[in-house]
């Protein structure tokens, strides 16, 4: 089991307004492998639950347990390095940085976790999808900007050096 959330409960509570309960008494378990897509309309608390999930935000009650880890009982240093190793969020606005190379993004968690084959692993992970016909990942032509028009080869370009990362 990679994923296994018990009686998960999420409200939120604001000043003015009486407080919203968004998740209420979720259970759901994964296999390693499986796919899951979450639908439901605006506001039903997809983008609640990936928060949760990716422990960016706690529960009110009830347990995430992610690859064997109850996440409700790490620190945060700990839920940080957790975060690390074990979760991998595509978002739709990509964060890239945009005064890194391609190749310099993909790396970066690595190089924070001082990983001697940071720059090797990237490149395997950049090789892994469609960059080879951009040439080389470093060189300055194939520097990522970020495209106030929005060009569509730079958002391509862009996710897959998301993914890679
Ligand atoms: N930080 C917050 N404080 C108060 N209410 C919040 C907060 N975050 C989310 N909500 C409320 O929780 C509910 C679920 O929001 P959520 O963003 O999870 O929905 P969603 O399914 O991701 O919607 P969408 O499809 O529009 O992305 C909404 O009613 C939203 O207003
Ligand atoms: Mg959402």
């Amino acid at each position: 089991m990679i994923l296994q959330i018990s009686e998960l409960y999420k409200t939120f509570q604001t000043a003015s307004l009486p407080p919203v309960e968004v998740l209420k008494n979720l259970n759901l378990e994964m296999e390693a492998g499986e796919t899951l897509a979450i639908l439901g309309q605006s506001g039903s608390g997809k983008s609640t639950l990936l928060t949760l999930l990716a422990g960016l935000d706690s529960p009110s009650s009830g347990s995430i347990i992610l690859n064997g880890q109850n996440m409700d009982e790490l620190d945060e240093e700990s839920l940080s390095k957790f975060r690390a190793l074990n979760i991998g969020i595509i978002f739709q606005q990509f964060h890239l940085m945009s005064h890194l190379t391609a190749m310099e993004n993909v790396s970066l968690p690595l190089d924070l976790f001082q990983d001697a084959d940071a720059t090797e692993k990237a490149r395997q992970a950049l090789d892994h999808g469609t960059f080879q016909t951009h040439g080389s990942f470093s060189t300055p032509a194939f520097r990522w900007r970020v495209s106030a028009r929005g060009h569509s080869q730079g958002h391509g370009g862009s996710s897959k050096h998301t993914a890679g990362r």
